[in-house]
């Protein structure tokens, strides 16, 4: 039997490079609108070769958010239940408002250390799309690092040391030392906890889809390097931690209105810059799962 035609009409828009180490813009597209497998298949390329890509003014709704994450992969449902939109498990609230009882909305903290989304799974994050519901008029930007970039501006004698290596990953890392800075963030059930059980990376791993290598070690998830002594192996890790965030493999983005931005776990680490208390944000996240890195 072979395929029906693809008859959905295509859309007119534009994929911008930024001024940057990674990223693009992409102007005039609808992803609330049907999106013709000849315009998928550039935006997939274009996530890619670009590893974030910033589709500009997107006023749709929670369920067109998901149906368009849908199209790269099945999608995630975040541990932490207590801040999933109501109706709609697969959006995280990233968010520091408080609800008029004083409970948090959403995860205030999320970015907060330098990390690639799930890495602590047996199978990390594919990307996540992170969409704009209300902006701080100062602050609240989020960092991207390349970390192909970061694999190929190390010496080539530290590339051999650490290709074999493997490394450890959870997402009880930091938990704890957030939740003193943070009182709000719930206290997990063993329930939570059984989700979450550490796994172990390699600490170079190579893209699926396109073959380049990028390192795979964070300050929020990793906690050791198997096989080496913890402090050889944390001074290892706090050498690779600077490295792979140099400012050279750094976008910044500044979030304009309905912006829906899309990153690659297996290419990138995100932060967080911080928003000042006073000033409210917050932004609906979806999460596609990966693969088992390699
Ligand atoms: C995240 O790490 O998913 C959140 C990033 C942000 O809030 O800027």
């Amino acid at each position: 039997m072979t395929a029906a035609p693809d008859t959905t009409p295509p859309q007119d828009f534009e994929i911008r490079r930024f001024d940057a180490p990674v990223g693009a813009e992409v102007l005039g597209l609808d992803i609330g609108k049907p999106i013709s497998a000849a315009d998928f298949a550039r935006l997939h390329r274009a996530h890619l070769d670009h590893h974030v890509l910033v589709f500009r003014d997107q006023r749709v709704t929670p369920e067109a958010h998901i149906a368009f994450s849908r199209r790269f992969g099945p999608l995630e449902i975040h541990v932490l239940h207590q801040f999933h939109l109501a109706g709609h498990p697969e959006i995280l609230i990233v968010s520091n408002i408080k609800k008029p009882d004083g409970e948090p909305l959403g995860l205030g903290d999320a970015g907060a250390y330098w990390h690639s989304d799930l890495s602590y799974k047996p199978k990390p994050s594919l990307g996540s799309l992170l969409h704009a519901q209300e902006l701080p008029s100062e602050g609240g930007d989020t960092l991207f690092a390349d970390q192909h970039l970061a694999w190929e501006g190390l010496p080539p004698a530290l590339q051999q040391r650490i290709l074999p290596l493997k490394a450890e990953h959870s997402y009880l890392a930091k938990y704890e030392e957030l939740r003193a800075k943070n009182p709000w963030r719930p206290k997990l059930s063993q329930a939570q906890i059984d989700q979450v059980a550490p796994a172990v990376q390699p600490v170079v791993r190579t893209h699926p889809e396109t073959g380049r290598k990028a390192l795979f070690v964070s300050e929020h998830f990793t906690t050791r390097i198997v096989g080496l002594p913890q402090e050889e192996g944390d001074a290892l890790l706090a050498e690779l931690f600077a490295h792979s965030v140099k400012p050279e493999y750094v976008y910044r983005h500044r979030w304009a209105p309905h912006d829906l931005v899309f990153w690659d776990n297996r290419s990138l680490m995100h932060l967080a810059a911080g928003t000042p208390d006073h000033l409210r944000r917050k932004l609906y996240r979806t999460t596609i799962e990966g693969d088992a890195p390699f």
